[in-house]
């Protein structure tokens, strides 16, 4: 089998190694991070999914004025609707919490605001290379605008099932999440999985791309050289790294949550809804122990995200990680410590060529 670094997904996508950062939202993808992976030859990717419009046209001015090589801008597809009628009982759990952390939550008015179809707007109206979406598919009218627009769809998959939904609702590329993956899961029904599809990238990967014909993307614990070859052997045409960018220079994410990523191991991680109502991996701290103590269940999302945001944003302005999520794929035992975007990227590739023994 020949391996080849220039594969289809760098033409569709036009970049030159086939190596996306992932859209993380809630801060890690600062437009330089994104900026300095795109200018290294790969995709970088704003996430955008809790960014006020206006503030996600800002970050995209932001990006341009450091690269014109293409990147891409995520958003969650997802059903926004509120559902606070436990709103009560998940406050008792909150409060203690709270408490600690100097302040007292449940005293706002909740609402959890839908912004996709302003945020998908900005996109358009900023002709964004690539859109990325997680929890499900752009709705028809908007995938309709980015074809029209030249925008490229990139779709994030957790079974074959939903790949094939992707490739029919017109994604350009699936990016194959496997249950390694730090951050949520991508599942589009989480009624129907309500931990999250859990199938390991090993596994998912190679059904992914046996049965569709876009190209797929291979996400969930990939780090290094090692996991992009693997991944191409497996079908895969690249990868898409989250947490290995957590740690990286421009990362935007809160120092703590950075030393709690390099001092964890692949034992530490749980895929939990307590943060946001919807399953997502990260390291197991207070916060989780705690809500998993009360015997509560968690709001649907997005009201339990809206419902924890006061302690969350309390806990950092503390620098206490143990009340913040801090969202972490498996393999943190392969991080590094501040190294730049451009040299993640060009560490991955060089150590990938050496495999293959390719100079
Ligand atoms: C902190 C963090 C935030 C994330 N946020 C998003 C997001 O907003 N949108 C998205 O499509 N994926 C998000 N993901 C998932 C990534 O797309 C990707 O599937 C995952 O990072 C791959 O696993 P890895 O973290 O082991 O590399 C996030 C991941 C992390 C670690």
């Amino acid at each position: 089998m020949k391996i080849q670094f220039e594969t289809e997904l760098c033409n569709i996508l036009n970049i030159r190694y086939p190596l996306i950062q992932a859209g993380m939202a809630g801060g890690p993808t600062t437009p330089e991070l994104v900026a300095g992976v795109s200018r290294a030859g790969g995709l970088g990717s704003l996430g955008a999914a809790y960014m006020q419009p206006e503030a996600i046209r800002e970050a995209i001015r932001s990006i341009r004025r450091v690269t014109d090589r293409p990147f891409a801008v995520n958003l969650f597809v997802v059903d926004m609707k509120d559902d606070f009628s436990r709103l009560a009982e998940v406050q008792r759990v909150l409060a203690p919490m709270g408490e600690r952390l100097g302040i007292v939550p449940g005293g706002k008015e909740l609402h959890s605001p839908d912004l996709f179809v302003e945020q998908f707007q900005v996109l358009l109206e900023e002709k964004v290379p690539v859109v990325s979406t997680a929890f499900g598919t752009l709705p028809e009218d908007a995938a309709k605008e980015a074809r029209s627009a030249g925008m490229k769809v990139t779709t994030m998959v957790t079974t074959v099932e939903e790949a094939l939904l992707a490739e029919e609702k017109g994604a350009d590329v699936v990016i194959a999440q496997g249950s390694d993956a730090g951050g949520h899961r991508g599942t589009f029904d989480v009624a129907a999985h309500p931990s999250g599809a859990n199938i390991g990238t090993f596994s998912l990967v190679p059904q992914v791309a046996d049965r569709v014909k876009v190209p797929v993307v291979a996400a969930g614990g990939i780090m290094d050289g090692r996991g992009l070859i693997a991944a191409l052997v497996l079908g895969a045409q690249g990868v898409q790294l989250g947490t290995r960018f957590l740690t990286a220079a421009e990362s935007g994410a809160n120092p703590v949550y950075q030393r709690a990523l390099l001092g964890s191991t692949e034992e530490d991680t749980v895929v939990t809804k307590v943060f946001s109502g919807r399953p997502a991996r990260g390291i197991r701290n207070r916060f989780i122990e705690e809500f998993d103590a009360s015997g509560i269940e968690p709001l649907p999302f997005p009201s339990q995200n809206t419902a924890t945001g006061e302690v969350r944003r309390a806990a950092a302005a503390h620098n206490d990680a143990e009340y913040l999520s801090l969202w972490a794929g498996q393999a943190t035992r392969l991080l590094t410590e501040g190294e730049r975007a451009e040299e993640i990227v060009e560490g991955v590739m060089e150590e990938a060529r050496k495999l293959i023994g390719v100079e």
